[in-house]
């Protein structure tokens, strides 16, 4: 997500700062500020765009000073503009914050605020803060903040200056992460350890529920309900690069692993209890969604296999015509869209040159246009009519993957939405739907704390030439996506298939070994998939199946069983993809390939 720095000691703060952020560059971002304290006032300076932009802006306007904050934004609320930017003030300026992550009660905050007399400036959450900072503020940052973050709820890093206290510097963690670094008469803070490393090694890990006061002797450590909190620095000997992948081999692995704080980061503030979904840049209502003739899904790559999850969801349970397409099929094809119709366009940059060319046609033809997207402010999400942006952070591996299974809940979280305007999703069955998203980033989490049978099974088939992925319904989205994965990083042939289709032509190219993966989590064709199961096991096939941990019957038939956590079978693509992201990644590493950066592929493909 975004970057934070701070630093309070002997040197001028702001190259301290802007080399920071510069090495937390990697993570991607939109816009860039400084806040510095010195003579009385917090002096901000910010601006939309690289950091580079912010330079020349410092270097026609410098602030001196020896004690101050940055933050390198990457949007989710408001688009990426100089207004936007952090740092945020309250109206006086003397209150300044930087903050990464999501305030989930947003709206209601924002609302109230407003109804005080508050004026708010920007389109962010992070503002609220500020500006409550100022409400609670009796002389002590201290107490202020900590009074003020008990009004906010969600997943944060927050870190705040004052101009009326300048020799402290206030952050709190919750969630979202921070580092405190110990120099030689200074001290800094960070989200992530590169930002650190020039200045120190010796670093403190802030806890989730922590407060920290920095000043330039020390910093003190407490707890939110008010108690000191003791804890002992740690000494870092990662290089720059591998504190770039938080310790983590690659980025994709890296990536894989922050899935349950993505999809954490995805539903936040969206599933208000029993009320309706709130999809803050969706403005659809009951009237258009109740004469919906058709909606059409389109992208490309792993975004199309999303919408292909996205077309059984919205069949089945919202009973409308649903077709998803390839962008760069449905954009050649004449295709019948009319006004009423709504097209969804998923597309983790934004930028996929298909993907936004279907969507321009489609919109040109009246259809309303409804981004699912990572990136605010991207091509997409500003040509869109509605956007529902997926939250799931800068993703910097070429394969995806906390994209995808964004993509995945927030379709979901558009079928609840669409059940809700429509009608015809029963009350009782969309509580149960929301109560098992809820738990999902659990139970990914519960996958990724036993990855020793993917890499055992990775092993195993490493040496392949073709892998074949089968499996019915959802169970065949997730299988198209585990084929992608597999081919594209660890360049072993795949196909993905049907289970039932098989049988009219590739089951010739099953011969003894050749390696099958099974998806088999869908109840109303557990059946018919174990035939095809079958079928390739008589030629001898090597099959692994993913199955929930408590299918009685697999264990028999499979040569090897990934097991996930039993859900909803509408939602087990969310879970299912997890141990064949794995499969990928392991198999890939086993043959020594480049992971970060496979071979022809680029992150954004915004050519034709
Ligand atoms: C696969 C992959 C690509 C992208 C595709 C679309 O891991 O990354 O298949 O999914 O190029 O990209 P976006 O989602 O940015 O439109």
């Amino acid at each position: 997500m975004c970057g934070i720095m701070g630093y309070i000691g002997e040197r001028a703060a702001i190259p301290v700062l802007l080399d920071g952020l510069s090495r937390l560059e990697y993570r991607g971002y939109d816009s860039a500020g400084v806040a510095v304290a010195h003579d009385g006032t917090v002096h901000v300076r910010k601006a939309a765009g690289k950091l580079s932009r912010l330079r020349e802006i410092l270097e026609r306007d410098p602030v001196p000073g020896n004690v101050g904050i940055g933050h390198t934004r990457w949007a989710t609320h408001g688009q990426p503009t100089d207004t936007n930017a952090h740092p945020h003030t309250d109206e006086s300026g003397r209150f300044v914050v930087i903050h990464n992550g999501i305030i989930e009660n947003f709206l209601p905050l924002r609302e109230e605020l407003a109804s005080r007399g508050h004026r708010l400036s920007s389109d962010t959450d992070t503002e609220l803060l500020a500006h409550l900072i100022e409400e609670e503020y009796r002389g002590d940052l201290v107490e202020a903040t900590r009074r003020a973050v008990r009004r906010a709820s969600g997943a944060y890093a927050l870190v705040v200056l004052c101009a009326q206290e300048p020799h402290r510097i206030v952050a709190v963690r919750m969630i979202s992460p921070l580092v405190v670094g110990f120099g030689q008469g200074e001290m800094l803070l960070a989200s992530d350890i590169p930002a650190l490393l020039p200045y120190t090694r010796d670093v403190l890990v802030v806890n989730d529920g922590e407060l920290v006061v920095l000043t330039r002797e020390g910093v003190q450590l407490e707890s939110l309900e008010g108690g000191t909190v003791s804890r002992s620095r740690m000494h870092v000997t990662w290089t720059a690069e591998q504190a770039e992948r938080g310790g983590f081999p690659h980025f994709m692995l890296k990536e894989i692993y922050e899935q349950p704080r993505a999809l954490q980061e995805t539903l936040m503030g969206r599933l208000d209890g029993d009320g309706p979904v709130v999809l803050e840049d969706v403005h659809l209502d009951a009237a258009f969604a109740r004469a919906l003739n058709k909606i059409w899904i389109t992208g490309c790559g792993t975004a199309y296999h999303a919408g292909l999850v996205g077309r059984y969801l919205f069949e089945r349970v919202l009973h409308l015509p649903t077709e998803a397409d390839y962008a760069h099929e449905l954009r050649y094809r004449d295709p019948l869209v009319r006004a009423g119709d709504l097209v969804v366009a998923i597309s983790q940059s934004g930028e996929t040159a298909d993907t936004l060319a279907a969507a321009r046609l489609c919109r040109s033809r009246g259809a309303r246009v409804l981004a699912v997207t990572n990136v605010v402010g991207s091509t997409l999400s500003r040509e869109a009519d509605d956007v529902l942006y997926t939250r799931a952070g800068p993703e910097i591996a070429v394969a995806s993957t906390k994209a995808y299974l964004t993509m995945l809940v927030g379709q979901v979280l558009l079928m609840l939405y669409l059940g809700s305007l429509r009608g015809n999703l029963r009350a009782d069955r969309a509580r149960q739907l929301v109560e098992e998203l809820a738990v999902l980033p659990r139970k990914v989490q519960e996958i990724l704390n036993h990855p020793a049978p993917v890499e055992a099974l990775a092993r195993e088939v490493a040496d392949s030439e073709h892998v074949y992925f089968i499996g019915r319904g959802l169970d065949y989205a997730v299988a198209m996506e585990g084929s992608l994965k597999l081919k594209e990083i660890s360049y072993v042939h795949s196909e993905a298939m049907p289970a039932g289709e098989l049988k009219h032509g590739t089951l010739a190219l099953v011969t003894p070994g050749t390696p099958v993966v099974v998806v088999l989590t869908q109840a109303h064709v557990y059946e018919k998939t174990v035939s095809g199961l079958q079928e390739v096991k008589a030629r001898g096939a090597r099959v692994v199946a993913v199955a929930y941990e408590d299918d009685p019957e697999i264990g028999k038939l499979a040569d090897r069983v990934l097991r996930i956590p039993r859900t909803d079978d509408l939602l087990s693509p969310v879970l299912a993809a997890v141990p064949l992201q794995l499969l990928a990644y392991w198999v890939a590493r086993e043959r020594g390939h480049d992971i970060d950066q496979p071979r022809n592929l680029a992150k954004s493909v915004t050519v034709e």
